[in-house]
Order: structure tokens, then C-alpha cells, then sequence
């Protein structure tokens, strides 16, 4: 549970339309937009109409923090050629639109910020009965990096990074986080989970390095910590910066809660501000998905957020909205984010409080 968290008036009991204070942003509910990438960008990663009424449909809905999604930092960090770019004043010009109108509903606008890693270079996910087959340099594609020459499934290899290549990420995400400020957006993510680079990282399945960023916990977490640091650095100290983290692979042999737990805590040690805690798909591998079940994340949100002392926000199969409620209650989460309901229905959190004609837009008074 966060100390900077705001009450109901006159009431303890907290409720998903109690505000969150994180720094000096204030967030109007506790039902949040969890980041999902459209593969819709345009021309050089920039946001389109698409965005632009997917996003403003989910402010218009009622969630109080709209998490755009995945963008990537540098165009080699890209997973797809239609990902969202977070890189260059074209794209921030562009990103704009979007900031603009979600803030104007009174909802938080809040970025992802990506490396894709081994993970990278891939098809849309409906090409090729998805699949998301890889797309080699010569079909358009690009080279992929990764902590050790091991790819991710049937993706193309990618190759060992080096010590130039990581102080280059660790740039472009700061680079990334500058621009997002420019942007207009309130609240950064940097994505360390579902097997992108970080989590890479972090993870011993997918780094085998022997170097000081391979081995020990204390090495798979350097270049997480580093980025998480820079971007930290140049985020404006009024805005929060949130982290996206495994709290396990699922997989023997691979990240557990304990070992993310001391991930949590050396992460509120740089001035994080807010875990988003997801756990899996770092291995392509039935046996490691994370298990259908309702609030799959919830407990090891609580956990992390207790050991930590950060605000959390799980998200996972909350979109029935009940246990939402039960968890934010009950102070085991701060937050929930929710995925794939807000994609069936944009509207989800107004109908979560449709005795209240005065949280829909006035435009649609007549049909309440
Ligand atoms: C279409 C789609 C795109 C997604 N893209 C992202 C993404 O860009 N970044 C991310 O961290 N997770 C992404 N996810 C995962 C969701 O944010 C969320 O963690 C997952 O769907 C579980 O939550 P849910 O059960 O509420 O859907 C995506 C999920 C879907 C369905």
C-alpha cells in the first residue's frame, strides 16, 4: 500500500473511485487501462485515428489512467514494423493527440516504454494463423539483440549484446522517457516482464551470460536496475514512473517470487514509484503459461507490494471487476489493471458505476 494514497472523505474504506496520489499526480479511480499494443502505428511508429479513438474511447469509458501501449524506444527495439514509437518530436507531435484528449476527459495518460529483445522482428499477431512468425533482415526485418545468443521459440537468434549495445538501451530508454514528458504524458512504464529484454535479463533461461549482467541476481538485475535508474533521472521528479514486473516465469529453473522480490525492493531504492505485477510468457512453452484463474497476479502483488513498501497494481483476469473491488478494498493492491474485458467493452468501468449519470459524458445524458 502506497503513503501517498488519498481516502474517501469522512471514510477509510477504499473503493475502485477513491483517487491515487502518486508524487504530484493525482488519479481520479483505481481501474486503470492495461497496456495492449493495436500493431496500428503509422509511418515511422507514429500514432494514428486508431489510437487516437481507441484510447479516447476507454477515457471517455471511465478508467481513471489509460496505459498506452507498448512503444518502443529505438526502431531496432521494435516487435513488429507496426509498433508505436516513443523515439523521436515527430512521434512525440503525434502522441500529443492522444495525451491531449485523455486528459481533457480527466484521465491520466501514462506510456509503456519497450525493448523487445529476443522477442523482436516478428509478424502481426493475425499474419500466419498467429504465429507471430519472425521477419528476417532480408524480408525487412531487423537483428535482434538479446542477453545470449537464445532465441525466443521459432524468432530469428538473437545476437549476445554488448557493453556498447546496453549503454545504448539504457539511452534510449531515457531518451524515450524525455520524449513522453514532451509528449504530455503524466507517468511512464518501463515493460521488464512477458519476456522482453529486461525480463530477459533477468531472467536464467534467457541470459547465460558470464560477464557482471549475467549470473548472479545481483548481475541479471544491472541492466533493469540502470534503465530504471536513467529513466528515473530524467522524468520529471513530479510524475511517477511505474515498472512492469514478472513476479515469476512459471518455468522451472527460472524467476521466482523471491527472487523478485529483491528485484521490488532495489527497484523503490532507485524511486520507483508503482509495480505493475504480470507473471509468465517468457518461454514459448505450454507447461510455463501463466494458469487461467481469476486474479491470477493479485497475491504476488500484495506480496511485492509489502516487501517493498511501492504501491501495486496486478493485473490478469480482473476484468469481472468483483475481485477488483475485494482486492482494492481490502488494501492488498492500490490499483487494478485490466486487459482484454476493456477491450470488449470500452465502457466497462462507467456500467461498474451506472447509478452515477454524472460519470457519463453529459452528451449521452438521454440515454441513461
Ligand atoms: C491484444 C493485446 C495486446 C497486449 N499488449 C501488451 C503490451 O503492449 N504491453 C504489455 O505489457 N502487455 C500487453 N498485453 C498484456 C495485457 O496488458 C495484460 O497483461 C493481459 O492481457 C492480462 O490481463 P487481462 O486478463 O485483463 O486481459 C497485451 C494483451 C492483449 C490481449
Amino acid at each position: 500500500m502506497s503513503s501517498t494514497e488519498i481516502t474517501d472523505p469522512g471514510t477509510t474504506q477504499l473503493t475502485p473511485l477513491t483517487p491515487l496520489r502518486l508524487r504530484e499526480v493525482t488519479v481520479p479511480n483505481r481501474l486503470w487501462m492495461s497496456p495492449m499494443a493495436q500493431y496500428a502505428a503509422g509511418q515511422d511508429g507514429r500514432p494514428t485515428d486508431w489510437h487516437l479513438v481507441h484510447y479516447g474511447a476507454r477515457a471517455v469509458g471511465g478508467v481513471g489512467l489509460v496505459m498506452v501501449e507498448s512503444n518502443a524506444v529505438g526502431p531496432l527495439h521494435r516487435t513488429t514494423s507496426a509498433d508505436l514509437g516513443i523515439w523521436n518530436e515527430d512521434q512525440a507531435a503525434a502522441h500529443r493527440r492522444l495525451t491531449s484528449f485523455i486528459t481533457g476527459r480527466g484521465a491520466v495518460p501514462a506510456v509503456q516504454l519497450l525493448a523487445a529483445g529476443r522477442k523482436g522482428s516478428h509478424q502481426l499477431p493475425w499474419h500466419g494463423a498467429g504465429q507471430n512468425g519472425p521477419v528476417g533482415v532480408a524480408d525487412g526485418g531487423w537483428e535482434l539483440i538479446g542477453p545470449s545468443a537464445v532465441p525466443f521459440g521459432g524468432l530469428s537468434v538473437p545476437r549476445e549484446a554488448t557493453r556498447a549495445d546496453l549503454d545504448e538501451v539504457v539511452e534510449a530508454f531515457a531518451h524515450a522517457a524525455r520524449t513522453a514528458h514532451l509528449a504530455g504524458y503524466e507517468v511512464v512504464e518501463i515493460h521488464a516482464a512477458h519476456g522482453y529484454l529486461l525480463h530477459q535479463f533477468l531472467s536464467p533461461l534467457a541470459n547465460h551470460r558470464t560477464d557482471e549482467y549475467g549470473g548472479s541476481l545481483q548481475n541479471r538485475m544491472r541492466l533493469p536496475l540502470d534503465v530504471a535508474r536513467a529513466v528515473r533521472a530524467v522524468f520529471p521528479p513530479e510524475k511517477p514512473v511505474f515498472v512492469r514486473v514478472t513476479a515469476t516465469d512459471w518455468a522451472e529453473g527460472g524467476i521466482t517470487l523471491d527472487e523478485a522480490t529483491v528485484f521490488a525492493k532495489e527497484l523503490a531504492g532507485v524511486g520507483i514509484d508503482l509495480l505493475d505485477v504480470t507473471s509468465g510468457v517468457l518461454v514459448r512453452d505450454r507447461e510455463a503459461r501463466p494458469p487461467q484463474r481469476e486474479g491470477v497476479n493479485v497475491d504476488f502483488a500484495d506480496a511485492l507490494g509489502k516487501a517493498s513498501g511501492l504501491a501495486v497494481a496486478p493485473v490478469g483476469q480482473l476484468g469481472g471487476l468483483t475481485l477488483a473491488r475485494e482486492v482494492i478494498g481490502s488494501g492488498r493492491a492500490d490499483a487494478v489493471l485490466v486487459g482484454r474485458a476493456l477491450l470488449r467493452d470500452p465502457y466497462l468501468a462507467l456500467r461498474d458505476r451506472s447509478g452515477d449519470p454524472a460519470a457519463w459524458p453529459a452528451q449521452y445524458h438521454r440515454a441513461l
